[in-house]
């Protein structure tokens, strides 16, 4: 008899995290979700990622932040798996610290339980924006990860789908603002896509993979792309890089959350983007879908 191997899938709510659920359980894992609020997985995301709570086997509620939440968490499970990331609009979001020895504590659980494998998404092209609060974060939880004895993966995933629906609402408005050119190239890669990537993360080597998806486009044909999903005619206002540096100087000073955000627009024009391809999903449907969501 096969025994089902469990695994926890941490951030579970998430753009990602929804469907490396559904991944893990087409395969025949045993699925448990940490989520803080399991209402919220009852409906798909807002970018058509999947409603998990009737696919998960185990559904913990807790916040990683509280550790009287996560007892038990790891007992019992072969892998974890972490999309974790603090929500943008989270008021503690700029305590990484807090952030940091939560993911801790669940690696500490991990080790305890002698699981086989850790699967931790961090960012692409960290060395690029080693300065954000953000990239800092998770690259401290990777050597922690490195270091802790354990077997692991790190994926690096290229801009997500999710991420590039905020150039289709920026669209819908009629008007777009472009910092430099729109020259640089990127490829985005669909949650799905990325999810096979993580699942297949299980077995082999420690290592780290880096993942884009399988079209290659300039950021001004992202935001055309968008335009035409919607029905309108693009209109892109762009402006000097300079311009963009400096009013982000001031902004830093102020506001360490926009200023990531900025520093993040900002260093993804200066160069392209391009990481292995993988997947199969292409960013056109995914803007028709978004537009057909609407109607
Ligand atoms: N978006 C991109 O383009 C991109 C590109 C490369 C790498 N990444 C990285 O990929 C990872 C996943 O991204 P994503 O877009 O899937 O993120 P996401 O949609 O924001 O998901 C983050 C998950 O973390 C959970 N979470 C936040 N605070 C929590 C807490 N205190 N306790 C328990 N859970 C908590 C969220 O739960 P709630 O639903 O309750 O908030 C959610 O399930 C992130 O680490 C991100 O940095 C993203």
């Amino acid at each position: 008899m096969t025994v089902m191997k469990k695994v926890l899938v941490v951030g579970a709510s998430g753009y990602l995290g929804r469907y490396v659920v559904n991944e893990f359980k087409e395969r025949g894992y045993h699925v448990r979700a940490l989520v803080r609020n399991p209402e919220q997985i009852k409906t798909p995301g807002t970018n058509g990622e999947p409603a998990v709570y009737n696919i998960a086997d185990e559904i913990v509620t807790g916040d990683v932040t509280s550790p009287e939440s996560l007892k038990g968490l790891c007992e019992g499970i072969d892998i974890v798996f972490s999309s974790f990331c603090p929500a943008a609009s989270d008021s503690k979001r700029n305590n990484f610290d807090l952030y940091h020895l939560a993911n801790r504590k669940i690696l500490d659980q991990a080790v305890v339980a002698k699981v086989s494998r850790f699967i931790y998404v961090s960012v692409f092209n960290e060395d690029k924006i080693s300065d954000l609060s953000l990239t800092r974060f998770h690259e401290q939880f990777v050597a922690d990860l490195e270091a802790s004895g354990l077997s692991w993966a790190v994926i690096r995933p290229n801009g997500y789908f999710s991420d590039m629906e905020r150039f289709f609402a920026m669209a819908r408005t009629g008007h777009m603002f472009m910092v430099g050119q729109g020259d640089k190239k990127m490829n985005p890669v669909h949650g799905a896509d990325i999810a096979q990537v993580c699942a297949d993360a299980v077995n082999g080597d420690c290592r780290k993979i880096v993942v884009g998806g399988p079209d290659i486009y300039t950021f001004r044909e992202i935001m055309e792309m968008a335009f035409l999903a919607c029905g309108k005619t693009p209109w892109i206002t762009s402006f000097p890089l300079w311009l963009a540096e400096g009013a982000l100087m001031g902004i830093k000073l102020f506001n360490r959350n926009i200023a990531d955000l900025m520093s993040f627009a900002v260093e993804a024009v200066k160069s392209d983007h391009v990481a292995p391809a993988y997947g199969r999903r292409h960013l056109q449907n995914f803007f028709a879908e978004l537009a057909i969501a609407l109607k």
